[in-house]
């Protein structure tokens, strides 16, 4: 196993629940860390010493997904994922995996599974080969990722794909059951975006991601933390009241909160770099003040960490054509204002 052998080889595990205690009105500080792409690690050195110098854990952005991983039913190809992990163990920073049950781009081989007892009998051994395999050295999982339609039409809507098809919402306590049984010291997260905003629709997702974690918790299923992905749109406001209440729900199920994905879509903002610059640490701040009230984050992920190499413009160009600034170094590897809001919440190790 690689876990196994790269402790043989001395490398250490991170343990990302550890939080500093916080006395009164100080700041806890959440280990930072960011997505990371394996060929960007492999090919330029600028971006994998950033990662190295401010990062205590990594996320591969891709590399732990079924269509990367399971490109067919017979195969598994971890060697993306290896060579992210083994550049976490070189530097001695710690891991988190994305994602075990997510409906974004499943293979479409899983298109053939129809029966509930198939469907059960896939989802659980590919999670249980995946978390193993990193057993001890992942110790934090996103096991399930975005559950949750855009416009929830009840609390209890989950988005349509081959797992609520064949096993209806069972497929969320199965998954967390795998992952558990495979790596019982890993914590294990509900992953979920557009948590923090003002609006009906936002609500509406806060109220179903709430039912989902009542329903586990409530059944001893082993869920750990809620993650906020929280990618910020510059355009939307942050519903303070709506997300700090919804968080106070979170802390009476004893559960942990991770942020998981920060970055700050920037369409609407002025082009004008400073101006940007500090509007998008503003909404960073608004989010993480609001969070940190409640329940300081044990973990604070920017999903990537330099504006060189970003999933934003895949879909939000912006209007003037110049390139998006959303995450805390820009694209020569400087940090930006959004990095000094992030390291008032963290230990970085910069
Ligand atoms: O690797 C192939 C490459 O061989 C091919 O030439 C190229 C052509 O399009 O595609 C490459 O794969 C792309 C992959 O990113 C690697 O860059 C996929 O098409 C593309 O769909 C994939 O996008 C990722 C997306 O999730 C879907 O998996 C983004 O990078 C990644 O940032 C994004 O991450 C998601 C989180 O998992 C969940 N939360 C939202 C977040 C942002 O959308």
């Amino acid at each position: 196993m690689l876990a196994s052998s790269l402790a043989a080889a001395g490398l250490p595990c991170l343990d990302l629940s550890a939080r500093a205690a916080a006395g009164p009105g100080v700041l806890a500080r959440a280990v930072y860390g960011a997505a990371v792409r394996g060929d960007a690690l492999a090919n330029d050195p600028a971006y994998a010493e950033a990662v190295a110098a401010r990062c205590r854990t990594i996320v591969p952005e891709g590399s732990l997904k079924w269509p990367v991983i399971r490109p067919n039913r017979e195969t598994f190809d971890f060697g993306d994922a290896d060579r992210i992990a083994a550049f976490a163990g070189r530097h001695g920073i710690g891991l988190r995996g994305h994602t075990l049950a997510w409906y974004g781009g499943m293979p479409s081989w899983t298109d053939a599974i129809t029966s509930r007892a198939e469907a059960e009998r896939v989802l659980s051994e590919h999670i249980e080969r995946v978390v193993s395999r990193y057993a001890g050295l992942i110790t934090s999982w996103d096991v399930v990722n975005e559950p949750i339609p855009d416009a929830p039409s009840s609390p209890g809507d989950l988005r349509p794909f081959v797992w609520t098809r064949t096993l209806g919402a069972d497929y969320i306590p199965i998954a967390f059951r795998a992952a558990a049984s495979a790596d019982p010291t890993a914590r294990l997260v509900l992953n979920e975006y557009d948590v923090e905003f003002a609006g009906a629709r936002f609500k509406g997702k806060r109220d179903a991601l709430l039912a989902i974690a009542r329903r586990l918790v409530d059944s001893g299923v082993p869920l750990h933390a809620i993650g906020l992905q929280a990618h910020l749109f510059a355009d939307r406001s942050i519903d303070r009241d709506g997300l700090q209440a919804f968080l106070r729900e979170i802390r009476a199920m004893k559960l942990d909160v991770l942020v998981t994905e920060l970055d700050v879509v920037d369409v609407s903002l002025p082009g004008d770099v400073e101006a940007r610059d500090r509007q998008v640490a503003e909404m960073a701040r608004a989010f993480l003040s609001a969070v940190a009230e409640v329940i300081p984050p044990s973990t604070i992920l920017t999903w990537g960490i330099s504006d060189r190499y970003t999933w934003v413009p895949t879909y939000f160009t912006r209007p003037d054509g110049l390139p998006n600034r959303p995450l805390p170094l820009d694209a020569a590897m400087r940090p930006k204002p959004l990095m000094a809001v992030i390291e008032r919440y963290t230990r970085s190790a910069s």
